[in-house]
């Protein structure tokens, strides 16, 4: 049976160009329809643009142009935004097209039919920002809208009326039966209390402006902009082609401004139109906003960025993946994040370049070796072990994707790459090549096999880098087809005689002029542009938004504006991550949850030997026990500082599951010393004697 998958992005007001903020919803639900359709799903992702309602009516006066003017060119800026940044909407509805016109009017006339809407007289003060009403209440001190900051307007006048206050007990008991109903939990609660402090009927209709919907039988009222944008997702799918075999939809992705309209006005709309509970759409569910500057990212706060042309300016075409893997990575979903050109810098250079594209550029030169390939011996511990990491990641990220949690399923999906560098360090293909070519054949072939899984792990995230990985690696380009899953569930097997095309890399380091440049235009605003104080949108009740953190091990990152202090006392690599100039008192960071503080591995070790490197003046080649069968080798920008022959012996802290990181000549670090940075200068911490190797430090 064919398995059908609807997802939706909330439909975009047209007063404003997409900026990262908006992007960020399409984005998020592109991933989500291209993971399904690699799960052999029918897919229906759509996504357009609200065009009526008043605020749109006086963007188009301000602008001295016709709302229609409007609306065409700024739906086309949305239409040719997305596939820009690698989004494949099936669908684009505009809510001035004349499909959904007739969709929404219909909807309007069963609910009028069952007696749901009425005539009546409203009163009451409404915010044009929000396109909202507001109880006296609901406003800040001066009847200010809480999210705009401006006067929220007194409006009187003839109205039609939906009655919402008769669904209140049948929306409680949805959500009772089916909690999944909105995402996160959290945000379950917020519109459990707001229903359960009683419902008022919704004012569903205007007559002081004609930019709308005509309410079916009277020309008079225009329909409540909500009330037409919401119906988008009924009215796309019965014309011009008969899409209605997605209904209901799998889930609604909606920012947390929009969750009460979705998962209390809608579901409302839905029942009174005679829909019962299976009918209605499966999951509301809310993210967070992306702040920039500690401020939500929008047109209103001129603190926008163009998704466009940060992605451009960090590499032409494979850019956009570049922004889509930092969004989803750096923002936990469902929470606000802030962006930061650090933390895009930082990713580039560590996840990106120096762990999947770094994998494939370790495997590719011994990848043309035929004869190795040829005799290729059966698989030992080390593979089998890669095999069963990258399998455990490919079902833990089909779990997370399942859940809608991208975050997540990249973070199970790094763990498997880092676990593939590490299997390349202790599998050591370059004495292989010297000593035994089925060794190397096997080598090979493992990389190859866990390389392909990524490049399908990845696609949903990342489809132009999947396609490169894939051109390399001598694959054919996925196609996702119905019914065929191709989620590597368990590692492909590789054919010995399979060609490769080996390119260049992926991820080319950035040179210093290009980092430069792109820390100085997307440096984050300097003052908080808020109109009237406060940021605006960001729920009060709310931790602060948390700033991702830049990967630690970024070869080419420097912050001198942002002096990273307590990262900087981890002592890496020196030519890893050159260090920033680091002040004595460390600015404070965002709190940490336990659970994210618990999955740092923390261990004594004991330096076993210690020396130079040659031509390389920073940094020293320890071997550290930390109670493994053989002490790791950990390469520590401590040279300035230490005295090889005066650590030998001596206790130190090791991270100990930190990516490994290669250094060159087959040298590769396998975690990292704590060190306090002084000003007499970087000092390692040292536990006491009794702790013996390998002992856990908490
Ligand atoms: N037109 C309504 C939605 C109607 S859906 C039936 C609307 N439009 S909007 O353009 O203002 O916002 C569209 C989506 O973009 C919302 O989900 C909103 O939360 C999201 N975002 C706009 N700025 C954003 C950020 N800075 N960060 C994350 N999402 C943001 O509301």
């Amino acid at each position: 049976m064919t398995r059908r998958y609807y997802v939706t992005t909330p439909i975009y007001y047209i007063n404003d160009v997409p900026h990262l903020g908006s992007a960020y919803t399409t984005i998020a639900a592109d991933v989500i329809a291209r993971y399904r359709k690699l799960r052999g799903f029918e897919v229906h992702f759509l996504t357009g643009t609200d065009e009526h309602g008043l605020k749109i009516q006086r963007e188009a006066e301000r602008r001295g142009i016709a709302p229609e003017v409007l609306a065409d060119q700024m739906s086309a800026a949305f239409r040719q935004a997305w596939p820009a940044l690698g989004c494949e909407p099936d669908d684009f509805i505009r809510t001035h097209e004349p499909r959904h016109v007739a969709g929404a009017q219909a909807l309007w006339r069963k609910i009028r039919a069952a007696g749901d809407i009425y005539l009546g007289d409203y009163q009451g003060l409404y915010c044009v920002g929000c396109e909202a009403y507001y109880t006296d209440k609901e406003l800040l001190p001066g009847g200010v809208c809480p999210l705009h900051k401006t006067a929220a307007e007194p409006v009187k006048e003839q109205s039609y009326f939906f009655r919402l206050s008769r669904y209140g007990e049948r929306l409680l008991e949805l959500y009772e039966k089916n909690p999944e109903f909105v995402s996160p939990p959290s945000r379950l609660n917020e519109v459990r209390s707001f229903v359960r402090q009683g419902l008022q009927d919704l004012s569903v209709s205007r007559t002081t402006f004609r930019w709308g919907i005509p309410v079916p039988d009277d020309d008079a009222h225009v329909m409540y902009v909500w009330f037409d944008a919401l119906s988008n997702y009924l009215t796309a799918l019965s014309a011009p082609v008969d899409h209605t075999r997605f209904w209901p939809p799998n889930v609604h992705l909606v920012g947390k401004d929009i969750l009460r309209f979705h998962a209390v006005y809608w579901p409302a709309f839905l029942m009174a139109a005679g829909y019962p509970d299976d009918a209605l759409p499966r999951q509301i569910l809310a993210h967070g906003f992306l702040t920039y500057g500690g401020q939500k990212m929008s047109k209103s706060l001129r603190n926008t960025v163009s998704p466009l042309a940060l992605a451009e300016g960090i590499a032409p075409w494979l850019g956009v993946d570049v922004i889509r893997y930092c969004l989803l990575r750096s923002i936990s979903f469902g929470h606000d994040g802030d962006f930061s050109i650090e933390d895009v810098l930082g990713r580039y250079a560590a996840d990106l370049g120096n762990t999947l594209g770094n994998l494939l550029h370790r495997l590719l030169p011994f990848a043309s070796d035929a004869a190795a390939r040829a005799a290729a011996e059966p698989a030992g511990p080390l593979e089998e072990a890669l095999r069963s990491q990258v399998e455990v990641a490919s079902r833990a990220a089909a779990e997370a994707f399942d859940g809608c949690a991208p975050t997540r399923a990249l973070e199970a999906i790094w763990v498997a790459l880092t676990a593939a560098n590490s299997y390349v360090d202790r599998a050591a293909p370059w004495a292989a090549r010297k000593q035994s070519p089925a060794r190397l054949g096997t080598i090979v072939l493992t990389l190859a096999a866990a390389l392909e899984a990524a490049s399908v792990l990845v696609a949903p995230v990342m489809p132009r880098v999947a396609a490169a990985l894939r051109q390399q690696l001598g694959l054919a380009p996925l196609v996702p087809r119905i019914g065929a899953d191709q989620w590597p569930l368990d590692l492909p097997a590789r054919d010995p005689g399979h060609a490769f095309a080996p390119g260049e890399p992926i991820f080319p380091r950035l040179d210093k002029e290009r980092i430069a440049e792109l820390r100085t235009r997307f440096a984050p605003p300097a003052e908080p542009a808020a109109p009237g104080g406060g940021p605006p949108g960001v729920d009060p009740a709310e931790p602060p938004p948390t700033r991702p953190s830049p990967a630690r091990a970024a070869p080419a990152v420097k912050t001198p504006s942002r002096p990273r202090a307590a990262e900087a006392a981890a002592v890496a690599p020196a030519e890893a991550a050159p260090e920033p100039a680091v002040p004595t008192a460390a600015a404070p960071k965002a709190v940490l949850d336990f659970d994210s503080f618990a999955k740092i591995d923390l261990r004594v070790g004991v330096v076993r030997t210690a020396e130079r490197i040659p031509k390389k003046d920073r940094v020293l080649s320890l071997t550290v026990d930390v109670g493994e069968a053989e002490p790791r080798r950990i390469v520590a920008g401590i040279a300035a500082h230490y005295a090889p022959e005066a650590l030998v012996g001596r206790r130190v802290v090791v991270v100990a599951n930190l990516a490994p990181r290669p250094f060159g000549g087959g040298l590769g670090s396998h975690g990292m010393l704590l060190a306090s940075d002084t000003p007499a200068g970087v000092r390692l911490i040292t536990p006491d004697d009794a702790s013996p190797p390998g002992a856990p430090v908490r």
